[in-house]
């Protein structure tokens, strides 16, 4: 009994707009005629009370369209919810078969490189013993920059579903640093960027998986050699940081733009940074450093300005000091 529009008009309108059709309505009839009732029903009302309004009715018709209102809403949650799951493992789905075949792709460099060094060296019986044991030595190289990629695949896999076991292991931290340091001589030499081993002489011994440690250490300096142009140094140390080891490569390359870090350890970002044209690697050895530091409590973090360079920082458990 409003002016210019009728209580129907009302409920129609309310109705025939999606954004308030789940507003339940019931209406106050003053006529208690099948007629009313049956329009009513018709423009979409949820319920009727008669006049004279019984106040303890009205409640408690409000209480049960009130309950039936708040499950339709909890299903058109879980409908947006559910739709946007299901876009996310499609864009997943996508991405892992770009990522199979890149795989794929760049296992191939490291084993042309490989067959194409020891090629040489057994094609030219007569060449110079030292040439020919630095074509081994890239080969090696090159076998283990391979050995590396399969590694971190298996284990960013396990580490995701938590079945990679850590070997805990007290041990020196300086050691680990040595021998990666040594292994990546061929690369070094061969792209004119010096390393430098730096940080304090004595350390606490780390407490943690020695050889995910060295992986880790190992893909930051392969990163930093290769985004690092001759004439460049690279840094490594580490230093003791609480309860824990920090373990840094710090390289004077060409940096990573700031809108891009966040992509860098993640599995697939590297994916995505490439749809865009921007990179050329697999793009799972940070992926693997992050899962690597974490399972062992740490972090790892960069630190980077194009034109610069980048530092890289992951920390590990620290041997706790006897006690007394
Ligand atoms: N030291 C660095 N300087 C500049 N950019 C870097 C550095 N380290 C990593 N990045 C960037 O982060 C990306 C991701 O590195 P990540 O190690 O995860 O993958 P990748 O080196 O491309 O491939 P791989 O799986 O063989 O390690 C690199 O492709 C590069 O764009
Ligand atoms: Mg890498």
């Amino acid at each position: 009994m409003m002016p210019h529009v009728s209580g129907h008009e009302v409920c129609a309108r309310l109705k025939a707009d999606a954004r308030t059709r789940p507003i339940p309505v019931i209406m106050v009839t003053a006529l208690n005629s099948v007629e009313d009732k049956v329009e009513g029903l018709d423009v979409g009302a949820d319920d009727f009370v008669s006049k004279p309004v019984n106040r303890v009715e009205l409640l408690a018709k409000a209480r049960s369209l009130l309950r039936a209102k708040a499950l339709h809403d909890e299903l058109a949650r879980a409908k947006v919810e559910l739709e946007s799951k299901n876009e996310e493992l499609k864009r997943l789905e996508q991405l892992k078969e770009s990522l199979v075949q890149m795989i794929v792709h760049d296992l191939k460099n490291p084993l042309t490189a490989i067959m194409g060094n020891l090629d040489l060296v057994l094609q030219r019986p007569g060449g110079s013993a030292e040439r020919d044991h630095e074509r081994i030595a890239r080969a090696l190289a090159s076998s283990r920059s391979m050995m590396r990629m399969i590694l971190d695949m298996l284990d960013v896999g396990r580490m995701e579903e938590n079945r990679l076991p850590l070997r805990l292991e007290s041990f020196e931290i300086g050691c680990v640093l040595d021998e990666c340091s040594s292994e990546v001589d061929g690369l070094l030499r061969a792209s004119g960027v010096v390393l430098q081993r730096q940080g304090p002489e004595s350390l606490p011994r780390a407490r943690a998986d020695r050889s995910l440690v060295g992986r880790i250490v190992a893909n930051l300096l392969s990163n930093a050699i290769k985004h690092t142009p001759t004439g460049g140094t690279i840094a490594l140390g580490a230093d003791p940081e609480g309860a824990h080891l920090a373990v840094w490569v710090r390289d004077t390359g060409e940096g990573i733009p700031e809108e891009y870090q966040p992509l860098i350890f993640q599995k697939f970002g590297q994916l995505q940074l490439k749809k865009q044209g921007l990179t050329t690697d697999r793009g799972l050895g940070l992926a693997f450093c992050k899962l690597a530091a974490e399972a062992h409590g740490g972090s790892i973090v960069v630190d980077s300005t194009p034109g610069k360079g980048s530092t890289f920082r992951f920390t590990i458990p620290a041997e706790a000091e006897a006690a007394g």
